[in-house]
């Protein structure tokens, strides 16, 4: 039984990824290493959680004796890296926190790879997660390519840039087997309401003013969740190793045309006034650093490996608010604590 390490797996987009592997593919056995930060839940995965072909494993990624001792004991076939601090405006408050997980926990998992198959590569993959925001970011025109230069503007894009580079220099100079994923911006169930969509369906829900940095004209490029975890099922079996592949939705949106859109739909699926959730719209102080625009040119793995979107953006958003509405348990958890502290500080 081939057994893969998953990291970050009870994040958000983690979740989905090992949902999808478990349920696929009985012949695998899906290791999970998260270490539950503020982001990670394993309710989110709840409906895999006795699965005999699943184990979680709580632990931290940076911690060197524990990561080897774990490669030691398992013998981890494949690594798929998800774990990572993931959010820009955490990595503008606490910048080191984001270099010691996403930079020395991806050398942590690098090494303790090479030193578990010691060039007996045969049938190994190091898959590294990575996102779009390493090219930094694009004027009105022009798409992220795999060969776009980086160009990183936040400490969060600069720590997955750093990460991208020490996998690549591990395949250069050690022969590690690897492929590197960017993505673009992801939306779907389980996401933490400190991102835009799951953060303003919330504030919507709840009649809390929805504050929309600057002047609410920056893009993003995006991609629902279920799609970027079906990718990523793709390249890790058929990718060429020590390719890159640009993965986005080809689905470009002004932040302010998106909350727009947000509004209406869920005014629409609570018989609430039309208009009624636009006016909770709040222009407040801009994102420090704040890139204009993301969009991918997602050419490649189309071509190469046959992948592309399944679901429209309007479709997507409709199940996202949808899974919301019906989660509401889910969101109140989350919303007490630690997120009390971390909202009045942001939003002040
Ligand atoms: P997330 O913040 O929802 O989840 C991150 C997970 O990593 C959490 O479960 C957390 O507990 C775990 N983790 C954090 N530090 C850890 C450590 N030191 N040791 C072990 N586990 C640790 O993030 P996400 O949005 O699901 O993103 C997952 C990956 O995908 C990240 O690498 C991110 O850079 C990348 N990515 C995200 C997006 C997006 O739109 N969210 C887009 C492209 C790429
Ligand atoms: O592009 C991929 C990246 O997308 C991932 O690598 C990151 O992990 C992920 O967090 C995301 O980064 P963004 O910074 O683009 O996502 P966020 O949801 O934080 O913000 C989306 C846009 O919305 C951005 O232009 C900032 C704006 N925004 C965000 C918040 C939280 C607001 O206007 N108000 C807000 O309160």
């Amino acid at each position: 039984m081939k057994k893969i390490l998953i990291t970050g797996g009870a994040g958000f987009i983690g979740s989905h990824v090992v949902r999808l592997l478990v349920n696929k593919y009985s012949q695998y056995h899906i290791f999970n290493l998260d270490k539950l930060t503020y982001a990670g839940n394993l309710e989110n995965l709840s409906d895999v959680d006795d699965a005999i072909n699943y184990t979680f494993i709580k632990g931290d990624i940076t911690d060197e004796e524990f990561v080897n001792s774990l490669f030691k004991k398992h013998k981890f076939d494949s690594v798929i890296h998800l774990a990572a601090e993931s959010h820009v405006d955490r990595s503008i408050t606490d910048p080191l926190a984001f270099a010691k997980t996403n930079i020395l926990g991806t050398m942590v998992l690098l090494n303790s790879f090479k030193s578990l198959w010691q060039n007996k590569w045969e049938g190994k993959l190091f898959y590294h997660v990575s996102t779009d925001e390493v090219y930094g970011t694009l004027g009105e025109t022009g798409l992220f390519t795999e060969t776009t230069s980086y160009d990183p503007n936040s400490p969060y894009s600069a720590s997955k840039a750093s990460s991208d580079h020490f996998v690549r220099a591990y395949g250069e100079t050690f022969g590690l087997p690897y492929v590197i994923s960017n993505c673009s911006n992801n939306y779907g169930a389980n996401q933490f309401p400190e991102k835009l969509i799951p953060l303003f369906i919330n504030n919507i829900l709840n009649n809390k003013s929805l504050p929309v940095y600057g002047d609410g004209k920056y893009t993003r490029d995006w991609l629902y969740v279920v799609d970027h975890a079906i990718a990523i099922d793709i390249i890790f079996h058929k990718a060429k190793l020590g390719e890159t592949y640009n993965i986005g939705g080809f689905n470009e949106w002004q932040n302010i045309d998106l909350i727009r859109l947000l509004c209406e739909q869920i005014d629409e699926k609570l018989n609430r006034k039309e208009g009624q959730s636009e006016k909770l719209i709040t222009y407040v102080k801009d994102r420090p650093g704040h890139d204009l625009r993301y969009a991918i040119d997602a050419s490649k793995i189309n071509k190469e490996l046959g992948w592309s979107p399944s679901v429209t953006f309007e479709e997507g958003l409709s199940k996202t608010i949808d899974w919301y509405l019906e989660n509401e348990e889910w969101m109140k958890r989350i919303i007490s604590g630690e997120y009390v502290d971390y909202y009045k500080n942001q939003y002040k």
